[in-house]
């Protein structure tokens, strides 16, 4: 990308240097066009070599290119860092005084600027007229930031940090994500994630290593696609997914009471949770201490099968179940028939089958996915971070409804 990267007069000239770095480094090509005022601050050996570009101020110079012109015309992006109250006053007015307002003049591509003045000047109802005149034309100017000052004075007036500048100016630039298809709109979907802990005594637990990552990406995808989602969390150290509704619970008992309850308004249930199999048969209600040299016994009971009775009773007609089966292939069976065995037993409508273990699966960012449906047949494979597996799955349930 063609970015012309205009300094104005002002002490905050010398973070430019690190912002041009910052945007050469990310791959562009950046013409320094600094005003005369600026070369007091920081001259021009320093823009030529940063830049890898010759470099003047003055659109008498180079005359036979027409800068004045064809630097504004070929731009994709202008950014004026730092834009002092002389520089807006004079790009607000449409002056062409110098090649960087010729540039202004010129350019038809995003402009941001990025002011830097004393708190006095910036707060000067012209410096508030002119910064308004540019909005209005579409010009995107900066807050600057609060803080110290040229001299002992403090307050708004600061040119954001290089890379705050740079982020906003590529920002304007960069296409932007497609918003995902609204497929799911409106349909309420629960999603279990993480690992119930069950209690030993007060201070102890059997629990397991769910990340809880997936189901959060579950979460998160159907939240995406317009659904609105209740999310049974169980042990789960990640922020919740914006405009979820989350139902933290510690227990298997408590994530089952709660998966039930809102299933019965639900189109679909997840069950991304690695629930507990078995629990401790009776929970001491003091801590359970060392007796002598003896080994600890302790006796467990099961746990009900959470997945398998929500296949079996369907608590609202037409619902679709989905189960995951996080495996190990061992002698006897490989991962996938393994898979295949639990989707006969269990019956959900769709059984999401990864392989974990020796660094896959539980707290990794990808995952491997075969969705088989409630025969074991194969519906469909999918493999990378959790985000893309996770779409993969409602792709699977929505050809599923
Ligand atoms: O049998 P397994 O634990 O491998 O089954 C995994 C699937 O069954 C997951 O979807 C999990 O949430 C669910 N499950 C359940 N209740 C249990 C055990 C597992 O719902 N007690």
């Amino acid at each position: 990308m063609r970015i012309v990267l205009g300094v104005s007069g002002g002490i905050a000239a010398y973070k430019s240097a690190l912002l041009l770095r910052l945007l050469t480094e990310a791959g562009h090509d950046v013409r320094v066009v600094p005003t005369r005022a600026s070369l007091e601050f920081v001259g021009l050996a320093t823009w030529e070599a940063l830049s890898g570009h010759p470099v003047s101020t003055e659109v008498f110079e180079d005359v036979p290119h027409v800068p004045h012109v064809s630097l504004g015309k070929s731009a994709d992006l202008v950014v004026v860092a730092p834009a002092t109250a002389d520089l807006l006053s004079r790009a607000a007015t449409g002056r062409a005084d110098d090649l960087l307002t010729a540039t202004l003049l010129t350019a038809r591509c995003p402009v941001l600027v990025a002011p830097a003045m004393h708190t006095e000047m910036w707060e000067h109802p012209a410096t508030v007229a002119n910064v308004r005149t540019l909005r209005e034309r579409g010009v995107h100017v900066l807050e600057p930031a609060s803080g110290r000052l040229t001299g002992a004075d403090t307050g708004p007036g600061r040119m954001p940090d290089p890379e705050v500048v740079a982020a906003a100016a590529l920002a304007l630039v960069e296409p932007a994500e497609p918003s995902p298809a609204q497929d799911l709109a409106g349909m309420p979907v629960v999603v279990s994630a993480g690992g119930p802990r069950e209690p030993l005594d007060p201070v102890r637990y059997l629990g397991n290593r769910s990340s809880g990552r997936q189901g959060y990406a579950l979460a998160r995808a159907a939240r995406a696609r317009g659904a609105r989602v209740t999310l049974v969390t169980a042990n789960v150290a990640l922020p919740v997914p914006e405009g979820v509704e989350a139902l933290p619970v510690e227990t298997t008992e408590q994530l089952r009471d709660a998966v039930r309850a809102a299933a019965k308004d639900a189109d679909v249930v997840v069950m991304a949770a690695a629930v507990a199999d078995f629990r401790p048969a009776s929970s001491a209600t003091s801590k359970i201490k060392k007796s002598g040299g003896d080994p600890l016994v302790l006796r467990l009971g099961q746990n009900p099968d959470i997945l398998a009775e929500l296949a079996a009773e369907r608590l609202r007609p037409g619902q679709v179940v989905v189960g995951f089966a996080a495996e190990t292939g061992d002698d006897g069976a490989s991962v996938l028939e393994h898979g295949r065995a639990k989707a006969l037993r269990k019956r959900a409508d769709l059984l999401v089958v990864n392989a974990v273990g020796a660094g896959r699966g539980f707290g990794t960012a990808d995952n491997d996915i075969t969705i088989l449906d409630r025969d074991a047949e194969v519906v469909a494979t999918a493999s990378g971070s959790k985000d893309v597996v996770a779409d993969r799955v409602w792709d699977a349930v929505l050809a599923h409804l």
